[in-house]
């Protein structure tokens, strides 16, 4: 009798316990804003008058007393082929990873001293780099350094040598259809039966490419394909990953200029919020921060309709940790369940040969669950918001991860921060900042 009240009780376990812990688990890396160094130089000077991106490099020590440049890396440098590399191999290491995000910009930031073979040099290291290690799919966006001049990207013109070249590199991971990435950048990717791929050109709307100040040209051509593949994927049953260098809205550090125009930010929001029930995310780097932007509706600014997730950059110049990230997702829904982010602390390796391994910094289910955030979705991440300015504590958890120079947001550049990730365009960034 005992037992058998015991085997019913197993089965109850079973079937409450089983439909819970079946959700169908997968992980995605994301690498962003990569900034290589191919002409980074160990022992030269690490601290010099100019600009970061010409430190570290050959130049006459004669008198230099500051710090030398070591193997792994330097915090006023960018990153050192060295440490991409280990990074690489770490991500690569990782266990059941379905897919790999490769959000843009390669290059070193020295945009003075390039050319198109300098940068052309840098994109190719990075893409053979990645291919030499990672055997599953790939989702490349460009990046608005990867091309020279850097941000200048036009349509069907003067960057055209650029679009080609990147569409051969990137062959094997394009659809066949190369076209739109052929002719701007942009393309639509299923890679899996019930996921598409949507992956855009943002530098469209890039405040600093003068090609594109035609708002009715080319940004708004790129937004009509948009809502043609949303239809497509809707008329399909699929959901929608957008994939993006740049994301929308303001600066979450400065009030002008904005990450990407007013226009594009505005109209595109409008159709995300039409698709809202197909597009699960967005993922972008650009900022280098450790941030996010919420899509709110237009009508009362208050229904959170859409979220980008955008991950730190890979570069630890400006004294960051190097790093990359693993998304967590339901293979199923495609909702995003968490991320990790991982990191490699290369400045402490001073000396020490054997390359650094990447470690979890943090991982947003735990670090702000017990503030009441649950998932991580455009409902969580406006619950974040809404509560940064109120609890002191998540305000200090939450601003020591967005970046390493936390202190400077305080008061001022606290309130511009909170504002910019509690509206959508940059007027309404301008208006919560003066209420
Ligand atoms: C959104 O959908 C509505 C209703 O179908 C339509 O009238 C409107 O033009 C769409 N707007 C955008 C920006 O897609
Ligand atoms: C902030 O949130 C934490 C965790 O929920 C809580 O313990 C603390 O009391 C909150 N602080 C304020 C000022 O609300
Ligand atoms: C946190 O945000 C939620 C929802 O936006 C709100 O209901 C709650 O009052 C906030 N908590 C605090 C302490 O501000």
């Amino acid at each position: 009798m005992d037992q058998k009240i015991l085997l019913f009780v197993f089965n109850l376990f079973l079937l409450i316990a089983i439909p819970i812990h079946s959700r169908n688990i997968g992980k995605f890396v994301a690498f962003n804003d990569i900034h290589v160094d191919l002409n980074y130089k160990i022992g030269s000077m690490a601290e010099c008058d100019l600009p970061s991106s010409n430190c570290c490099r050959d130049m006459p020590t004669k008198g230099y007393t500051g710090t030398i440049a070591q193997k792994w890396g330097m915090k006023t440098c960018q990153t050192t082929k060295a440490t991409f590399e280990a990074g690489v191999k770490a991500a690569a290491a990782e266990k059941d990873i379905d897919f790999f995000l490769l959000l843009g910009d390669f290059p070193s930031m020295d945009i003075w001293r390039q050319t198109k073979e300098y940068n052309k040099e840098d994109d190719t290291y990075i893409i053979d780099t990645i291919k030499k290690y990672i055997d599953y799919p790939v989702i490349p966006a460009l990046g608005n350094h990867d091309l020279h001049p850097a941000d200048e990207f036009d349509c069907g013109g003067a960057t055209s040598w650029f679009y080609n070249f990147m569409a051969d590199q990137y062959q094997q991971w394009l659809p066949e259809d190369t076209t739109t990435f052929r002719f701007c950048g942009w393309y639509a990717h299923t890679v899996f039966p019930k996921l598409k791929f949507i992956i855009l050109n943002n530098m469209l709307c890039d405040p600093h490419n003068i090609y594109e100040l035609d708002f009715h040209n080319f940004p708004k051509q790129q937004l009509d394909w948009l809502q043609s593949e949303l239809e497509d994927a809707r008329v399909k049953k699929q959901k929608v990953y957008i994939v993006t260098h740049i994301p929308i809205g303001p600066d979450t550090t400065d009030i002008w200029p904005p990450v990407c125009w007013y226009d594009y930010t505005m109209l595109y929001a409008k159709v995300w919020a039409n698709y809202s029930d197909i597009i699960v995310a967005g993922f972008s780097g650009h900022t280098h921060n450790d941030e996010y932007k919420i899509i709110y509706d237009f009508e009362t600014g208050k229904i959170p309709k859409g979220m980008f997730l955008i991950s730190p950059s890979f570069t630890n110049e400006g004294n960051r940790y190097s790093g990359y990230r693993i998304y967590e997702y339901d293979k199923d829904t495609f909702e995003i369940i968490n991320y990790k982010q991982y990191y490699a602390d290369v400045f402490k390796r001073k000396g020490d040969e054997s390359p650094p391994s990447w470690d979890l910094y943090y991982d947003f289910s735990s670090t702000y669950k017990p503030f009441g955030i649950d998932g991580v979705s455009p409902t969580s991440l406006q619950t974040l918001t809404n509560n940064l300015s109120t609890n002191e504590s998540l305000y200090e958890t939450f601003a020591s991860l967005f970046s390493p120079l936390k202190e400077m947001y305080t008061d001022n550049k606290k309130r511009q921060l909170i504002c910019g990730l509690s509206v959508t365009t940059q007027d309404q960034h301008l208006d919560c900042i003066k209420n």
